[in-house]
This record gives structure tokens, sequence and C-alpha cells, in this order.
């Protein structure tokens, strides 16, 4: 495993993930009834984009520094930004975001907009990250951090005693096979828990290899599936132009407030107008 966060914390492939995230966080808190959110690849909770490992990519200066110079966010990319500000504040005592110095991660972002009745449950397997994860959510209740491999913990943890649930599976796609390894553990989770949502993030780099993993899902998953794409380069062969999510059980409205949002983002974060947007239902 050679994969660390830290060189792509904050890019423009976190900032979609992340956006879309708060989003199905907002959709899935219009009930009151507890939610259990867990995270199969959590990272190590915050990045610091000063240090030296996040110099040597920079990925953050075309992802969340630039959506932090737009002026009038819509309200759902307002909420993302607030947890930014809040970990820098909490760790810089900054009250501005001109001091961004700190990326939140998935889980950190997610603890940020539960509520007190939900309930976190986070997976990381390498070991230094898992560290640093587990002392970053010491202080707070209603979560656990397991060192753990994250398709292991779906078996484990699902279904949730709630009954009502958000998985987010983001692995880092070092194994050639992640795409049938992730739709092979997509239906055993089904199997368990078939009314979670399920939001996988995937990245975008050839045309053929996202139709086939379409296929697949279509084939193996009877479940509504929002396939979402953003990218901001041409298809250039080989070359992370942009990244997905696949949503299983998409939130009502989801595709509505999803639509809404990517022009937004995506004339926010794209080189030259290059690239595209869009969300749809797999059929
Ligand atoms: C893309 S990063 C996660 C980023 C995080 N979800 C976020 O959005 O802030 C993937 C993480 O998965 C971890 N990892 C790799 N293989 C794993 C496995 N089998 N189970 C759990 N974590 C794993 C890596 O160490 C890395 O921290």
């Amino acid at each position: 495993m050679n994969y660390r966060h830290i060189y792509h914390a904050g890019s423009f492939t976190d900032v979609v993930k992340h956006v879309i995230l708060t989003a199905l966080i907002h959709l899935l808190s219009r009930k009151d009834t507890p939610l259990c959110y867990i995270d199969t690849h959590a990272g190590s909770g915050y990045y610091d984009l000063s240090s030296e490992l996040s110099a040597k990519t920079k990925e953050y200066t075309l992802g969340i520094e630039k959506i932090i110079q737009c002026e009038n966010p819509p309200a759902l990319v307002k909420r993302y930004l607030d947890c930014i500000h809040n970990i820098n504040n909490q760790l810089t005592h900054a009250k501005r975001f001109a001091a961004l110095r700190y990326y939140p991660g998935s889980p950190l972002i997610a603890r940020h907009l539960l509520r007190p009745q939900d309930r976190v449950i986070a997976c990381e397997l390498q070991l230094q990250e898992y560290q640093t994860l587990k002392t970053t959510f010491d202080q707070y209740k209603n979560v656990a951090i397991h060192h753990l491999d994250g398709f292991l913990g779906l078996k484990a943890f699902l279904p949730p005693k709630e009954r009502r649930g958000l998985i987010l599976i983001d692995p880092p796609y070092e194994d050639p096979d992640e795409f049938t390894h992730i739709a092979h553990a997509l239906s055993v989770a089904l199997k368990r828990f078939e009314t979670g949502c399920y939001a996988i993030w995937y990245p975008i780099k050839q045309h053929s290899q996202t139709e086939h993993f379409y296929a697949t899902l279509k084939k193996e998953i009877k479940q509504p599936k929002l396939a979402i794409e953003f990218t901001i380069y041409p298809d250039i062969a080989n070359h992370l132009n942009g990244c997905g999510m696949i949503i299983i059980n998409p939130p009502w409205q989801c595709d509505e407030i999803i639509n809404e949002l990517l022009p937004w983002i995506w004339n926010a974060l794209t080189i030259n107008q290059q690239g595209h947007y869009s969300a749809y239902l797999l059929a």
C-alpha cells in the first residue's frame, strides 16, 4: 500500500466528493431518525496543506484554493466550506479563510455535518493514517475508528442498528481490479443492507473503463443508481481527467440537488472550459 492521501488532499476531485457528501448528509438529515455513516476508506482525518508532501503536488491549488476564492457559493457549498473554516479555526485559531492550512477528510466533514443522534464508523488500513485518525476523533462521541480493511468492515457493520445508513466507499484504486472488487463488495453489502445509501467515488481516466464499470453495476445491482461525472480536462488517455460518484439508493431529490450544484462547481474548477459534468440515473 503506497497510497497517501496527503498528495491529493483538497484537490478538485476531493472538492467534488466532499460537496456531494455534504449534499447527501443534508438530504438524509431531513428525517429526525438516527443515521449511521460508514466510511470504508477513511484516510487520516485531516491534512496539512503546508506540509512538504502536499507541496510536492500542490493539487489543492486546483481545488479548494479556487473554491474559497469564489463569491456567493450555493448554500450546500457554504456548508462544506464551513467544515473547512471550522477545522482551520480549531487548529490555527485563525478567523479567516485566507489562513487555509488544513483540509478535512471525509470522516471529519461527515462528523461536522451529522447530528447528535447520528453515529460514525470509519475504517482505515494504513497504520499511520489510522493512528492519526484515531487521535483526531478521540474527543468525539458516537465515533468508532477501526484499523480494518474497509471491505471487511462492510460485512462487519452492515446492517447498522439504525436501519438508516450512508456508506462512503473511497478506495485508492492502486489495484487494477479495484472496479471489479467494488462491484462484488457492493453486491454482498446490498444483500445485508439493501436500503442503505452507498456513495462510491471513482477516478475518470478512460471512457472505456467507466463504461465497463457501469455495465457491471447495471448487471449486478437492481437498486436505483445515480451516476455523477465531473471532468476538468478533455479525454486524455490514462490521465486523471476527473472523477465520478455512483450513488446507490439516492435520497429523494438527490438528482435535482446535484444537478443544481454541478454547474457552479464546474465553472469554479474547470480549466479553460474543458471537460464536462453530468448526473443521470443508470437505466
Ligand atoms: C482516497 S483515500 C481516502 C480519502 C478519504 N475518504 C477522504 O475523502 O478524505 C483512501 C484511503 O484508503 C486507505 N486504504 C487502502 N486500502 C484500504 C483498505 N483495504 N481498507 C481500508 N482503508 C484502505 C488508504 O490508506 C487511504 O488512506
